[in-house]
């Protein structure tokens, strides 16, 4: 009877063994599968985190830096010539070579109205989307002319 128990106890644990590895290993297959769905799914967030990082820093140089003299004359060239000679719509004079504060000051008074002839409006215009630095800017560069 002992006999009968320990063969049947040895056959039960025999298969219960045989039958673990392949229970072990298809569990480590979805385990496995898991681990890399995770895996990959880490990689595009750190992927993306990345490239929002460098958008940020992208922008936040663009709106760092105040465009430049030669770039924002480009707009006022088309009054006052490529050179600052002319005489923009033959009401001006050449502002080429004024020195940037005596430009600046101009600039300025088309925004608070206190400077400017009979066109002045056409020059507020052209003044008011300006910010400080841009002033500074295009001030300078029309000092270079
Ligand atoms: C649409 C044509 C036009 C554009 C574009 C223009 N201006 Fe003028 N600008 C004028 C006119 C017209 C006057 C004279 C206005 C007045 O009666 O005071 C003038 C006058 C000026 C003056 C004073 C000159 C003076 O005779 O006292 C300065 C400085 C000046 N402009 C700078 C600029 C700058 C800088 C830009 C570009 C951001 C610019 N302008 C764009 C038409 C223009």
């Amino acid at each position: 009877m002992k006999t009968i128990l320990y063969s049947s106890l040895a056959l039960l644990l025999l298969s219960a063994c045989s039958s673990a590895p392949s229970e072990d290993k298809k569990t480590k297959t979805v385990v496995d599968d898991k681990i890399s769905a995770i895996t990959q799914a880490q990689n595009v967030v750190q992927q993306t985190n990345k490239n929002i990082h460098t958008q940020e820093k992208a922008t936040a140089q663009i709106t760092a830096e105040p465009a430049h003299g030669p770039t924002l004359y480009i707009k006022c060239a088309s009054c006052h010539g490529k050179d600052g000679k002319k005489s923009a719509l033959s009401a001006s004079q050449s502002i080429a070579g004024w020195p940037s504060e005596k430009t600046q000051a101009a600039l300025h008074g088309y925004n608070n109205g206190t400077y400017g002839g009979k066109m002045k409006a056409v020059m507020k215009g052209q003044s008011k989307p300006l910010s400080d630095e841009e002033i500074i800017e295009v001030s300078n560069y029309i000092s270079t002319l």
